[in-house]
């Protein structure tokens, strides 16, 4: 073999694994786990709508799941589950801390440590 068809032999195959590449990653594309858009909270003091696409995506918020989903193994195999799962809804002598306290925590806690998203004002959150 002269160089010349080396090198039209090694860019075949080049060519060849390109196609094979593509083809696989089409036809296998990571599955990512469903995730809710947008949730409603209904409480007491007035639903809360939480958008949760726009603070997760990466375009908008991007903000990493295990900033809010501290219990969560970040196994996509395995969903994160509600915090009712650990944290209960009313006040019980586990010592558990109550749902609606975490979520108040985790909500307001963020947006006051960066300065942004509502804090203060209850009806910025309880809107409706
Ligand atoms: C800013 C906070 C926040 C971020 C970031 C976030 N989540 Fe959530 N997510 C929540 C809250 C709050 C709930 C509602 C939990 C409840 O109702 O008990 C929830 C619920 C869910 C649920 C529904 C419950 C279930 O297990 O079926 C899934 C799935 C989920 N999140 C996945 C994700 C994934 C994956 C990411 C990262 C890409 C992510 N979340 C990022 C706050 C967040
Ligand atoms: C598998 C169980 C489990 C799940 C599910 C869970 N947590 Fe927790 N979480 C805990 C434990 C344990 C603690 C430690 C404090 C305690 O005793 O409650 C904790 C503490 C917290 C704290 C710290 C509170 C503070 O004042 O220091 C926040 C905030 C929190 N959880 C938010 C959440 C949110 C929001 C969800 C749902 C998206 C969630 N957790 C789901 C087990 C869980
Ligand atoms: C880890 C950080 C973080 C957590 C946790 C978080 N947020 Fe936010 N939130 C943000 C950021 C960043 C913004 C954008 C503020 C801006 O651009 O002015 C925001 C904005 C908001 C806004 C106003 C704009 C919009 O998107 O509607 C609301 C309402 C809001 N958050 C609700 C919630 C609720 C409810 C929770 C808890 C279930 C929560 N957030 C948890 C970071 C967070
Ligand atoms: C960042 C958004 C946010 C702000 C600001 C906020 N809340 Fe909430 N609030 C929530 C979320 C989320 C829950 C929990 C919903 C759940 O447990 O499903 C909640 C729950 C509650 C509940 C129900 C508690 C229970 O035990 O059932 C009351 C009452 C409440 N908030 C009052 C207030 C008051 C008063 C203010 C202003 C001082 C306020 N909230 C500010 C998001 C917010």
């Amino acid at each position: 073999m002269n160089r010349k068809t080396e090198k039209y032999i090694a860019f075949c195959a080049g060519a060849v694994l390109f196609c094979v590449g593509v083809v696989s990653y089409a036809a296998f594309p990571k599955k990512s786990m469903e995730r809710p858009v947008r949730i409603m909270f209904q409480t007491s003091g007035g639903n809360v709508l939480f958008l949760h696409n726009v603070h997760a995506d990466k375009g908008n918020y991007g903000l990493d799941c295990a900033d809010c989903h501290p219990a969560w193994s970040s196994d996509e195999a395995e969903r994160p589950g509600s915090c009712t799962g650990c944290h209960n809804v009313e006040n019980h002598d586990d010592g558990m801390l109550k749902r609606s306290d975490v979520l108040h925590t985790l909500c307001r806690g963020c947006h006051e440590e960066g300065g942004h998203g509502p804090v203060e004002k209850c009806t910025d959150c309880h809107v409706l």
